[in-house]
């Protein structure tokens, strides 16, 4: 069969979307035209087309008008506006974690720790609905762009309870390394929280998947998250933290330690960690306990290939691992660390899906759960842990 294409357009040319387009250059599933991009840093975007052979965009709408995908790879403020932009032209729109957020009233007063976090519920519960919502109306679709759910560890778990239609009793899991890198970060009002969204988003949404994937093999109807309880902490910011140089400390207002407990409505539970304290590289990774298997997703670290060096020079112009400290010693280095991630794998899987009009496995359902059960958090970390239902989609 001859492959269909598929034409594609990166907002955004920052981090993100230089992972994008490197997942561009690997989708199989069909034949990919990057039109190219568009990102309110003219000069960030110009650079981005320049290296890659595509064009830079003056507007958003003119690059939506030639592509069939749009790619949102910028900041979670503008990620609402521009689904929605794409899905009013009818086209499909790939919108990087978390789905969208609440980022503030927009005063100078707006502080992250003390602002009530109903306000981040019910606003950020708004946006989805409003993503929602154009999406029915749209002949688009929202692809979220959750890497974990695409990680080759998940996708064979999801194989092995299909298969054995496993009970998941109790997931626990984490994503955490030493700090972001990027400025902006530091503040809710341009992330729209902390870790807890920042980085706990990925294995939340693993949990939350694989919940999914059992009730539908089992029982044809997913299994849903009806209650959270979490706690959030700023531990970089406590007056005792005693800096010896490694980890990031420079937030303003947002926590750097979050842990959530999911209730799902079948009463089975999922304990997920976060943060932005952790040396020796990133640590994700997914533990899922069922009644006839146990399973351990080593996302990053993983042992697939163990380097020692002798010499941190040796090795100054060779990728390592995310986050690492040192290249020096020991290093469990992935050979291919974009694949065990996921990245490769989701724009193959969004791409398939637009070309041959298929379901995909992270869909807007997926990311709005996550924002659900994340804000319900934030709520319940400002009871100091009391139960917070979720509402979900
Ligand atoms: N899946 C992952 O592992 C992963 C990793 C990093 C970032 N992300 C997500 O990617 C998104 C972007 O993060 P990043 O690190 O790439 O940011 P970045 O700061 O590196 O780049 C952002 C880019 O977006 C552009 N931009 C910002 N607002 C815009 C708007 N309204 N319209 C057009 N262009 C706009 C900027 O000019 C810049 O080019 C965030 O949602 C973040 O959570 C995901």
């Amino acid at each position: 069969m001859q492959k269909k294409t598929v034409r594609g357009g990166i907002v955004g040319a920052g981090f993100s979307a230089r992972f994008h387009y490197e997942g561009l250059r690997r989708v199989y599933s069909a034949n990919v035209d990057v039109k190219g991009v568009y990102a309110l840093d003219r000069d960030q975007a110009g650079q981005y087309a320049q290296e890659r052979g595509i064009d830079a965009y003056d507007s958003l709408e003119a690059l939506i008008d030639d592509v069939d995908v749009v790619h949102c790879c910028v900041l979670v403020k503008g990620h609402e506006d521009i689904a929605l932009a794409a899905l009013e032209r009818d086209k499909h729109v790939i919108v990087e974690k978390p789905l969208t957020g609440y980022l503030g009233d927009d005063t100078e007063e707006f502080h992250g720790d003390t602002f009530p976090k109903e306000d981040a519920l019910r606003h950020g519960l708004a946006s989805v609905e409003r993503m929602l919502e154009a999406e029915r109306k749209s002949k688009g679709r929202i692809f979220y762009a959750e890497n974990w759910v695409y990680a080759p560890a998940i996708q064979k778990e999801r194989e092995i309870l299909e298969k054995t239609g496993a009970q998941i009793l109790w997931m626990h899991g984490e994503e955490a390394h030493s700090g972001s890198h990027n400025p902006t970060y530091a503040y809710w009002k341009y992330s729209g929280g902390g870790v807890m969204i920042g980085k706990g988003c990925h294995p939340l949404t693993a949990a939350l998947y694989l919940k999914r994937v059992e009730g539908r093999a089992r029982d044809g109807k997913p299994i849903l998250p009806k209650a959270v309880t979490a706690r959030t902490h700023a531990i970089t910011r406590l007056d005792n933290f005693r800096d010896e140089g490694h980890i990031r400390r420079d937030y303003y207002d947002i926590d750097d330690f979050a842990m959530m407990h999911v209730v799902f409505d079948d009463n089975t539970i999922a304990s997920l960690f976060t943060s932005d304290i952790i040396l020796g590289g990133v640590h994700n990774w997914l533990e899922i306990a069922t009644n006839n298997h146990r399973t351990i997703c080593n996302i990053n670290p993983n042992d697939a290939m163990k380097v020692y060096n002798a010499e941190e020079s040796n090795f100054a112009d060779i990728y390592t691992v995310e986050k690492t400290g040192t290249k020096q010693g020991w290093t469990l280095m992935p050979p291919d660390e974009d694949w065990f991630t996921g990245y490769p794998q989701e724009i193959n899987a969004f791409y398939h899906a637009a070309a041959y009009d298929e379901p995909v496995e992270s869909d807007s359902r997926l990311g709005a759960d996550t924002i659900s059960t994340i804000y319900s958090a934030y709520v319940s970390a400002e009871r100091n842990g009391a139960e917070v239902p979720v509402k979900a989609y």
